[in-house]
This record gives structure tokens, sequence and C-alpha cells, in this order.
């Protein structure tokens, strides 16, 4: 099969050449690059094994090679004129928000400027793929979720769909600096975010609290949530911690019987009770680690991702394997690293 990356010079983009490179089911990469035609992927890749040589090709390019499916790790909206071509042809994964919204408002309000291809909204299925597996199957066009969201979401959606917790939900997230991208800004130097932490748009108004608060809407049950992100001096990694009242008195077993239900199966989602997960845990996998711990009438949700895995990459990569009917954890760790 015949896959092809764009913004393969980021972050998502090298690491979703890295995983195809050795993939089973794929023949040929593509590897598309704005910046960076005609140089060898090697050199643009050093941490690359071998196996993908070849040099960066143009978007121009990609239609002779007709790729099967297309990863687009590029800005938001930057995908968008490119669509035309491929829709119909190419199996189209996005990891920008291009796509994860169905209303043009929604998309707006949260990045603050106007969608350009509007009628692509609601034409996507949300790339969060324990819980949209059914419709991954049978779609062309995958919004691969953010990776707050997916860290965010994961812990949450049983337990609100179980009616267990509701209401009021506050989350605080820790995100390693990758999840900034790998465009120079200053915020990002080594000397701005070694030794030193804070939160940033806090409360509603990080553009991940509307995308997190839309898929807790979808389960019919009340929420309000207040999400605040912090960046923290480590690479890669997320860390969330989710607060919220319990909606009636609930035991461990049960919160345990309930993650039971929705993850006993899952291969990517490692339900830790009693422990606390850690990011370094799934440093490389594509594993979500999962805890709890109840406190009188409040529960506390625990959850660790790494950014550019389960939080895109790898993710996007489970979703290929879905929607082509690969074994879902081709390509993929389930361990972490040391
Ligand atoms: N980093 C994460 O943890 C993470 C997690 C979830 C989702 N995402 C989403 O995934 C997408 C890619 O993220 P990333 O972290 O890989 O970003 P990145 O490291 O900044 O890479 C984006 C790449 O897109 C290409 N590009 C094309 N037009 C561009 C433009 N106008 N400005 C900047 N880059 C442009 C560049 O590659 P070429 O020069 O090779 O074209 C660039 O290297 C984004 O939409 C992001 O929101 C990221």
């Amino acid at each position: 099969m015949k896959a092809a990356v764009l913004g393969a010079t980021g972050y998502t983009g090298m690491l979703l050449l890295r995983l195809l490179s050795s993939h089973n089911k794929i023949d040929r990469i593509a590897a598309v690059s704005t910046s960076a035609v005609g140089k060898a992927i090697e050199t643009g890749d050093p941490g690359l094994y071998h196996n993908l040589d070849g040099k960066y090709i143009s978007i121009d390019d990609l239609k002779e090679f007709q790729p099967d499916v297309i990863f687009s790790a590029l800005p938001h909206l930057a995908s968008l004129p490119f669509y035309r071509d491929f829709i119909g042809k190419s199996v189209i994964i996005d990891l920008s928000a291009d796509l994860r919204y169905e209303n043009q408002s929604d998309f707006e309000n949260a990045y603050g400027t106007e969608h350009k291809a509007p009628e692509f909204l609601g034409k996507a299925v949300f790339g969060l793929s324990e819980w949209y597996r059914n419709d991954i199957k049978k779609s062309d066009l995958i919004a691969n979720p953010g990776c707050y969201p997916t860290c965010t979401l994961l812990p949450l959606l049983p337990l609100l769909q179980e009616e267990v917790l509701g209401g009021n939900l506050t989350a605080n997230a820790l995100s390693g600096i990758s999840g900034a991208g790998k465009k120079a800004k200053i915020n990002n130097l080594f000397v701005e975010r070694s030794e030193n932490s804070c939160a940033y748009s806090p409360g509603k108004t990080h553009r991940h609290q509307s995308e997190i608060q839309k898929e807790l809407n979808y389960t019919g049950k009340k929420s309000d949530l207040l999400f605040t992100p912090h960046l923290v001096p480590m690479r890669r990694g997320m860390v969330v911690t989710t607060t919220a009242e319990l909606l009636k008195p609930t035991s461990d077993d049960e919160i345990s019987s309930i993650f039971d239900k929705y993850y006993g199966n899952e291969v990517f989602i490692k339900v830790t009770p009693g422990s606390q997960p850690e990011s370094s845990h799934v440093w490389g996998s594509n594993r979500c680690d999962i805890s709890w711990q109840i406190n009188n009438k409040r529960i506390i949700l625990f959850s660790v991702i790494d950014n550019l895995l389960k939080g895109a990459s790898g993710q996007a990569i489970q979703n290929m394997n879905i929607r082509f009917g690969f074994k879902e954890s081709e390509g993929l760790r389930t361990w972490g690293d040391l």
C-alpha cells in the first residue's frame, strides 16, 4: 500500500515517516514537504533507519504517486487547498483541527480565524480510535483528535456515559514542549522553558477546550469543563488530572468494572487501579494509561500519553490500521521506553 505524509519535516510528520517505514503493510512512502523538496529524506531526519531512501517531493508530484492514504501533518488550514485533488481517491487522515468540528462557528471561535473550506466540516469522523472505531472503518476522511482531547476524553467518557460523574469538570494538563511543534518561537527556546513551568490559555480560552466539550456533549449527559494546560520542561509526554463530583456513591470496584467494560479489550489502554500513571511509562508507545482516586463525593482521574504518539502520529497509524482492516497494533508499540 502507498502512503504519503504532508508536512514531512515537522515533528508529527517525521514520526509518521518513522512509523510507516517499519509498517508491514506499507510498500511505498511519499514524504511531501514545502521546505525540503529535492533533499534526501535521510538528511531531513537522521534518526530514520535506512529503509526509507528517496527525496522529499512537492504536493504537485503527489498526484502522480496516487497514494492510498494521506496523512496531513500540516498546521491548521494549510491542507485544505489540497483536499479537492485527493478526496475520493485517497483516504485522508488529518492531524490538524481542520476537520474536527461539524460547525463552522465552533472552529472559528476556537481558532480565531475563518475556516476556508466549510464544505468539509461535518464530513469527517473524529478519530478517537477506541470510541469511533466502527465509523473509522467506513470513512475516507478522518480527523485525528488533538493530544489534549485524547488524554482528557479517554478517562472521562466511560464515566460520563455511565452517569457516574457529570456537572462541573476541572481538567489540568501538563504537556511537553514538542506539543507546540517544530516552528521556532521565542517562548519555546531552551532558556525560556527549562527549569520553568506555567499555565497558558487557562479555563475556557484554550482551543482544545471546545473540542473536548463537544465530544463530552455527544454522550447526551450534562457536563461543563474547565480546562487548563501547562507547559512543562520535557520534550514529550502529557499528563492530565481531572476532578469531578460523583453523581452517586461509587466504589473503586464499580469504577474498575466500568473501565473494564469499555477498555478491557483495548490494546492501547492500560487501566492501573491504585497506582499513579507517569508520562515516562508511555513514552514511545501508543498507550494511554488511566487511574483514579475517590475522595468522598469526588473523583480524581489521572491519564498519561505520549503527545506525539497516542496524541498524534501513533493514533493516526492506529486509525489507518482500523480503516484498512489491518491488525490495530501493526507498526505501533504498546510498551514505553526506559
Ligand atoms: N505536536 C503535537 O504534539 C501534536 C499533537 C496533535 C496534533 N498536532 C497537530 O499536527 C499538525 C502538525 O504538528 P507538528 O507538531 O508536527 O508541527 P510542526 O513540527 O510545526 O510541523 C509542521 C510542518 O508543516 C509544514 N508546513 C507547511 N506549511 C507550513 C506553514 N505555513 N507553517 C508552518 N509549517 C508548515 C512544515 O513541513 P514541510 O516544510 O516539510 O512542509 C512543518 O515542518 C498540527 O496541525 C498540530 O496542531 C500536533
